[in-house]
């Protein structure tokens, strides 16, 4: 039985006053979650002022991105390592904002993923394909070229500790959502490409989560889908009440 995670990605969003707040907030309009695991990606600038508020608090922290390298002159990066020692225990990898903005490939995807393995960070990778490849029928093709490339060398042991993130994304932040059966079949195709390459046990073990306009009038419907195990919430995770409705959406 794979925990439902509902994951918030604040982007560059929020000054540290505002996003302290909104922790506090999260705690006080849901004291206890239940069995869902719940995690805020703060900015590199917050993370371990956000870690060291949430200590002892049923949130965990991810970074939005780490370099694969652990020191050296790359100037403006932060290092999986860094990233650990500032108390982060999750990293959201190869976001469609990171590909599209960044350049980052599926190999620099690989080379991250080992990286924070390396040092005991989860990885969250995303996936997720463009409104001109679905039009053109190319969902599986680029998802599973997502999907082998970014897991490429990992040994299915590594890959059980793994969440993947399917955000379309034709569905950030535009207000359009996947329809839970288009969410639920893309989901069904990884979870099929996982079992292809790492074996059902694996397979069966890694979350993967919706991304894309979630919403708490939509969460419901998405989180339901089988192969559906939790949400990763951009907009939607800088307002408190409809971050806890997402994630109330999401205990079973
Ligand atoms: P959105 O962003 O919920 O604002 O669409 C999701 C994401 O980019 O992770």
């Amino acid at each position: 039985m794979r925990t439902p995670i509902i994951a918030g990605n604040w982007k560059m969003n929020l000054d540290l006053p505002q996003a302290l707040d909104l922790v506090d907030s999260i705690h006080h309009g849901l004291p206890y979650p239940g069995e869902v695991d719940v995690i805020v990606a703060p900015t590199f600038l917050h993370l371990s002022q956000i870690a060291a508020h949430l200590k002892d608090s049923y949130i965990a922290v991810a970074a939005q991105d780490a370099y694969p390298k652990d020191s050296g002159a790359y100037t403006s990066q932060c290092s999986a390592l860094q990233i650990k020692n500032a108390g982060a225990d999750y990293v959201i990898i190869g976001h469609s904002e990171r590909r599209q903005y960044f350049h980052e490939t599926d190999q620099t995807v690989n080379q991250k993923i080992q990286a924070a393995l390396h040092h005991n960070l989860i990885p969250i990778m995303c996936v997720g394909e463009t409104l001109i490849e679905r039009e053109a029928n190319q969902v599986t093709p680029i998802i599973s070229r997502q999907i082998n490339a970014g897991l490429d060398n990992l040994t299915p042991e590594q890959v059980s500790q793994i969440i993947i993130a399917y955000e379309p994304i034709w569905a950030i932040g535009t207000g359009k959502t996947a329809t839970p059966d288009q969410a639920e079949d893309v989901h069904s195709t990884i979870r099929f490409l996982l079992t292809s390459a790492f074996g059902g046990p694996t397979a069966g073990q890694v979350p993967i989560l919706y991304g894309g306009s979630v919403k708490p009038q939509n969460a419901n419907t998405l989180l339901t889908q089988p192969n559906i195990d939790g949400a990763l919430v951009g907009g939607a995770s800088l307002n408190p009440s409809d971050f806890i409705e997402i994630i109330k959406a999401a205990t079973p």
